[in-house]
């Protein structure tokens, strides 16, 4: 749907009426960026909202409308909006500036902060964003072994960097997506989630592999979770193979418990890349992993054995004010409750989703683990029972499945009744959710279901 196209729906004509300056802005943007987005997984039609503030779990849009925000900044706020000390650890950097050009003694507090976290982090090198921090893995990979191959798992995310664009949501034969070039997507084996047999048989018969990857609780934050013990053969495999493993814990570092996947499950990675949380909900990254590995990045390691080591420049590593906020953030996550406090929420809203889901006799189902919500929106309209629902019964690409027009009429739903969820379609919860946005997201998704099952879905 267009912009400004006309609608037989009484919810987009809701949403259009409430959300005025949004559509102008929008109207502007779309002279400006490609769909008028600049990030895809904003992608809303006919418009997204346009915010200007958030405090805790809620977030006010340019019209003054105010939503329970399940985007979390991208999975990055597991502390909220504006959470007083990060902000006031933010505040104090800026007051100092910026950029310096040297190093910080922020930087090394940082770096502090998260080896004492992950204690498989010997080693970290921050970086802007977390697909340069999947980039720098990789890179160390292979360089550290001499093998040019890198295997992953079809629909897992690691950024949009050009190795990693196959077989996230499209292109699952390994091909090259638009832009990519062949030499690329060839260096990439792609292997199906949770089939250790398929991991096994490739690790024995090839000896190009420099390093497998993983989003350790699955594709998506859990949208294709990883099956019980997958991780522990993962890593049995991949150590008889002398094949390095990296896992992606951009999103559930410092989330699904202070150490990350890697504390929770018991699983010591050779190579860690971070993000989001890391940086307190501003713009960062990092690989951090074996001193052996991170040694490619050390001029006086390459020095003395002789080796080329790899160039690793970037304006804004470990800028003094998302050290600031990091450093913050991390504190928090060290000395609170914060992770156990989002996990419970979630498993109770997901809960109370699907007693909703059941007494409507709604088709949608809501599963995920620790701080992650996913709505099932169920394509094939599956007879489920929602509380009983067992995503590993389903076939991955099902599970990935948002029908678009249905996702959207959720999404515009949801949005008029005061909540904001992305478009797995699902969300991020943090710490400072509360009972009232709890209950208040409840009767969203109640008035939402009444008001889809009201109109026609085009
Ligand atoms: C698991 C995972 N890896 C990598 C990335 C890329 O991080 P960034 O968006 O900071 O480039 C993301 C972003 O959502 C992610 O979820």
């Amino acid at each position: 749907m267009l912009l400004d196209a006309p609608t037989n729906s009484t919810v987009i004509a809701e949403y259009r009426q409430r959300t005025p300056r949004s559509a102008e802005l929008a109207r502007a943007a779309r002279e400006l960026f490609p769909s008028g987005i600049t990030h895809d997984g904003r992608f809303l039609r006919p418009y997204g909202i346009y915010v200007d503030a958030g405090k805790a779990g809620r977030k006010w849009d340019v019209d003054g409308n105010e939503y329970v925000d399940y985007f979390g900044g991208h999975g990055a706020l597991l502390l909220g909006h504006c959470h007083p000390r990060v902000q006031a650890a933010c505040a104090e950097a800026l007051a100092q500036g910026t950029q310096f050009g040297a190093n910080t003694a922020r930087e090394v507090r940082w770096g502090q902060a998260v080896k004492r976290l992950m204690p498989s982090v010997e080693r970290i090198r921050f970086t802007a964003s977390g697909t340069e921090a999947t980039h720098l893995a990789l890179r160390l990979a292979r360089a550290f072994t001499g093998r040019p191959k890198l295997a992953r798992f079809a629909t897992h995310f690691h950024g949009w960097h050009d190795h990693m664009t196959s077989g996230y949501v499209s292109h699952f034969d390994g091909t090259p997506t638009p832009g990519v070039v062949d030499g690329i997507s060839d260096n990439v084996v792609l292997l199906p989630p949770n089939d250790i047999e398929a991991l096994r048989r490739t690790l024995r018969c090839r000896d190009d592999i420099a390093a497998v990857i993983i989003e350790p609780t699955g594709a998506s934050f859990g949208r294709v979770p990883t099956a019980e013990g997958f991780l522990a053969m993962l890593r049995e495999a991949t150590r008889e193979a002398g094949v390095l493993l990296i896992f992606d814990e951009v999103i559930t570092g410092f989330r699904v418990a202070p150490g990350g996947a890697q504390a929770r499950f018991g699983i010591r990675p050779d190579l860690t890349t971070m993000a989001k949380i890391l940086a307190g909900g501003l713009p960062g990254g990092a690989v951090g992993g074996r001193a052996d590995i991170l040694a490619h990045l050390d001029f006086h390691a390459a020095d003395e054995s002789g080796f080329e080591k790899i160039q690793h420049p970037g304006t804004f590593n470990a800028n003094p004010v998302s050290a600031a906020a990091g450093i913050a953030a991390l504190d928090i996550i060290a000395t609170t409750d914060a992770c156990d406090v989002a996990n419970a929420y979630a498993a109770e809203l997901r809960d109370r989703l699907n007693a909703l889901f059941k007494s409507t006799r709604s088709l949608f189902a809501a599963y995920g683990t620790f701080s992650a919500f996913h709505i099932f929106l169920n394509p094939e309209r599956r007879a489920i029972d929602p509380a009983a629902f067992d995503p590993a019964s389903l076939p991955v690409q099902e599970l990935k499945a948002a029908p678009r027009p249905l996702l959207e009429r959720l999404r515009i739903s949801l949005l008029v009744n005061g909540v904001d969820i992305n478009n797995w379609p699902g969300g991020h919860v943090s710490a400072v959710h509360t009972d009232a946005d709890m209950a208040h997201t409840v009767r969203a998704f109640e008035t939402a279901l009444f008001r889809l099952a009201e109109e026609p879905i085009l």
